[in-house]
């Protein structure tokens, strides 16, 4: 059916709202995901129509409604140990490399952590090769600027089909195994939760943070960002990374072209010089 030019404005609007508060670019392709995502918004306030609901938000949104908006639409895909390779490369260089003789403390960032299983991989492998029994002290930091996806982060329980990636004797180790109404769930075990701290942040605002870290994790999020805000955010990372501290970004992105400062060790990886 063709859309009434109405329609296409309310959409825009959402669009433009959207780019404005987390530079994601929603194409007119996503109107059907707008339209789905924000249903639930829209009855919340009784509204019987998409359009009833944009005038009010055009109208009297709040500050809590537009970020209820801009969580319903920024897509929070992840799953655990996704791009592996990040993580062997984490374990096997990022973090030997970048250590100074006898120092056994060290700071990991997962910077758009999503609902938490990056940074949970991340607290595997660093449990795994860096074992606080053995003296290693190490944390992670993991933000987000969806308030949603953060809740659930914290919140540590995943379905089991969500742990596909998982070896068995990590799940053993990682995870605690769901009883009663939580049968079927898995549970992220204390060890892990209790050195990562979750924290809401967007990328392109002020950063509330105060240390340096020998690894930043800032993956399928650069997508959606043009390139300018691209460099910026770069240079505003490496800002955090102690010297030859690396920067891990999406498979699918790339950093070619832009004034960053880092070295590219490979695609997706690389280094403050
Ligand atoms: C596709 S997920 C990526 C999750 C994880 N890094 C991974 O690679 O599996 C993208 C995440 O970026 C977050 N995000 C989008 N814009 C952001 C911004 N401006 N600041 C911080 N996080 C943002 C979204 O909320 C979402 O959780």
């Amino acid at each position: 059916m063709r859309q009434s030019r109405e329609e296409i404005e309310d959409y825009d609007f959402i669009i433009n709202l959207v780019y404005e508060r987390a530079r994601i670019r929603l194409n007119d392709g996503k109107h059907q995901l707008i339209k789905a995502r924000l249903g639930k918004r829209m009855r919340h306030h009784g509204h019987q129509t998409l359009a009833e609901y944009i005038n009010f938000l055009k109208n009297s949104g709040t500050e809590e409604e537009i970020t209820h908006v801009v969580d319903a639409l920024t897509t929070n895909f992840t799953h655990f140990l996704r791009e592996k390779d990040h993580f062997d490369f984490l374990v096997q260089t990022g973090i030997p490399k970048t250590l100074e003789s006898g120092q056994r403390r060290f700071s990991v960032w997962s910077a758009a952590c999503a609902t938490g299983e990056e940074p949970y991989s991340i607290g595997f492998y660093l449990s795994h090769h860096f074992p606080p029994e053995q003296n290693w002290d190490w944390k992670i930091l993991a933000t987000d600027i969806s308030t949603k996806a953060l809740g659930k982060a914290q919140e540590a329980i995943y379905p089991e089909d969500r742990l596909e990636a998982v070896p068995p004797e990590w799940r053993r180790n990682y995870f605690q195994k769901g009883f009663g109404k939580w049968l079927g769930n898995y549970r992220i075990k204390d060890s892990i939760r209790a050195r990562i701290t979750f924290r809401n942040l967007n990328l392109l605002g002020q950063y509330d943070v105060n240390e340096q870290f020998t690894v930043i994790f800032c993956r399928n999020v650069m997508i959606y960002f043009d390139r300018p805000t691209q460099e910026e955010l770069v240079k505003k990372l490496s800002r955090f990374l102690v010297p030859k501290g690396y920067l891990l970004i999406g498979h699918s992105e790339s950093l070619t072209g832009l004034n960053t400062g880092l070295k590219c060790l490979r695609p997706s990886v690389y280094q403050k010089e």
